[in-house]
């Protein structure tokens, strides 16, 4: 996409007329992590894709979500599958997000990966991977939304992480380590 489709709409005017340029501009500008999601499809054979819909949403019980687009060639196994993976990336594996970004099977071929107690892939060297077991499956405009309930969890370590904007890769100026304490997140009981 060019770099003009990227330009933010002008400042302090309120939009009403909505479409979908511009709507990809204004979502672009909130900038997340990157997860590979891995699931099982029922003839055994393993699907996975690059999203940067993964979110916290529950600690009690331990819950997240993500939200496959139903044009994904699999959607109906992620918005199926009993249980799924998220594995999130270090800015290292930028590669494997641009992997897991093209359309296409065997994603998962060639790549280092360890299998969890259920069946679903965790990717190697992620800064940390969840299996969840599937809680609900939500119906949400042009994507779904899938709940899940996490029944492991791996932390790597202190590595920096991926990171998504204006549709581009990029690093954290300054990436925060186990020892930073911000007054936000103590505030938040993070
Ligand atoms: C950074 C990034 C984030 C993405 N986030 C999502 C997402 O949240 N949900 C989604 O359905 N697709 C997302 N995609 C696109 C999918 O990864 C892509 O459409 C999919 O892997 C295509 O393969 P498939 O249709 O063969 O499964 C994202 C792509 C990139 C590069």
């Amino acid at each position: 996409m060019s770099e003009r489709e990227f330009m933010p709409p002008p400042v302090g005017e309120l939009r009403h007329r909505l479409d979908a340029p511009l709507l990809r501009r204004a979502f672009g500008q909130f900038a997340t992590g990157v997860a590979i999601i891995g699931a099982r499809a029922a003839d055994g054979s393993l699907v996975g894709m690059t999203v940067n819909s993964f979110a916290s949403v529950s600690i009690d019980p331990p819950l997240v979500m993500y939200c496959p687009a139903k044009g994904l060639s699999a959607y109906a196994v992620y918005a199926g599958a009993r249980y799924f993976s998220a594995s999130v990336l270090a800015v290292e594996q930028q590669s494997l997000s641009e992997r897991f970004a093209r359309k296409g099977e065997q994603k998962w071929a060639d790549v280092a990966y360890t299998i969890g107690k259920t069946g679903v892939p965790l990717l190697d060297e992620a800064i940390v991977c969840f299996e969840c077991e599937a809680e609900a499956s939500h119906d949400a405009g042009d994507h779904g939304i899938v709940v899940g309930r996490v029944l492991a969890l791996r932390v790597a370590g202190a590595g920096e992480p991926l990171i998504f904007h204006r549709s581009r890769y990029c690093r954290l100026a300054q990436a925060a380590t186990d020892t930073d304490a911000p007054a936000a997140a103590l505030a938040w009981g993070l």
